[in-house]
């Protein structure tokens, strides 16, 4: 068996696993590659497990344009969760529209509005979550499981392409024709909102390009926190 097979059968294995042990589980598309193979394997498979973005106001079109395509090619509609209009607008009239860019804080605070937040209402009720997180992506990803208990919304959390590389991302989203989203052919290998990301150049890094002017350590959003309760394991399949 190739090295793409395997890695899809065992993905297969956890996700149909998901849905039968720890329903409800919901899925959490960014629309990028990762979710798309993600979101290829579950539809495909016509599994009981709910997909969400978060639709924070500041996505590019070619994102949002992630959601007619999904639409188009397998009939099913992506859940959105946006955040609070009053809490954006208190933020934008305290701070600006782009006050991220001014401090590590401020960057953490837009998140926490536009992102966290949604995800703690996308979450409730849930027994799993699942994510396109990979361990290759960065450094604050090396140690990566496939499942963790997520101590902040008191649920399971699943990364099913933890093991998974770049390629085999995208000799999946190649052979099986799944739509993907036209900025990762203009130099964009991890999409994020608008503001927050830019292209990288040849050889730097998969995430250079998000939130590109803080240093490496602090480049998480707040949707995966890791805290001192976090179970590993090496594998759920089976
Ligand atoms: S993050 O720093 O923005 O969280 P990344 O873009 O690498 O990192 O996404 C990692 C995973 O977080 C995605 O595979 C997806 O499961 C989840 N995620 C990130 N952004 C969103 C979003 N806007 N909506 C839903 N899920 C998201
Ligand atoms: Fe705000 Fe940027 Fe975070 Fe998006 S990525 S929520 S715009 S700080």
């Amino acid at each position: 068996m190739s090295e793409l097979l395997q890695r899809v059968a065992e993905t297969q294995a956890i996700l149909a696993r998901i849905a039968r042990d720890f329903s409800p589980a919901v899925f959490a598309s960014s629309l990028a590659a990762e979710d798309m193979v993600l979101t290829d394997l579950i539809l495909t498979a016509g599994l009981p497990i709910g997909i969400f973005s978060l639709e924070t106001g500041r996505l590019h079109a070619e994102t949002l344009a992630m959601l007619d395509q999904v639409r188009a090619t397998y009939g099913h509609e992506i859940a959105l969760f946006r955040p609070q209009p009053e809490a954006v607008a208190a933020y934008v009239a305290n701070n600006g529209l782009n006050a991220f860019y001014d401090s590590v804080e401020m960057r953490k605070q837009c998140c926490r509005i536009r992102k966290v937040e949604p995800l703690g209402r996308a979450l409730a009720g849930k027994r799993a979550w699942i994510t396109g997180q990979r361990r290759a992506q960065s450094s604050t990803r090396s140690e990566l499981a496939v499942q963790e208990f997520d101590a902040a919304h008191d649920t399971q959390k699943f990364n099913p392409l933890a093991d998974w590389s770049e390629d085999n991302v995208w000799d999946y989203l190649r052979s099986n024709n799944v739509p993907y989203n036209a900025l990762h052919d203009r130099g964009f290998p991890s999409i994020g909102c608008e503001p927050c990301t830019r292209a990288v150049q040849p050889g730097e890094d998969l995430r250079a390009g998000r939130w590109w002017w803080e240093q490496p350590e602090s480049k998480e959003c707040g949707l995966h926190v890791v805290d001192g309760k976090l179970i590993r394991m090496t594998s759920v399949a089976g």
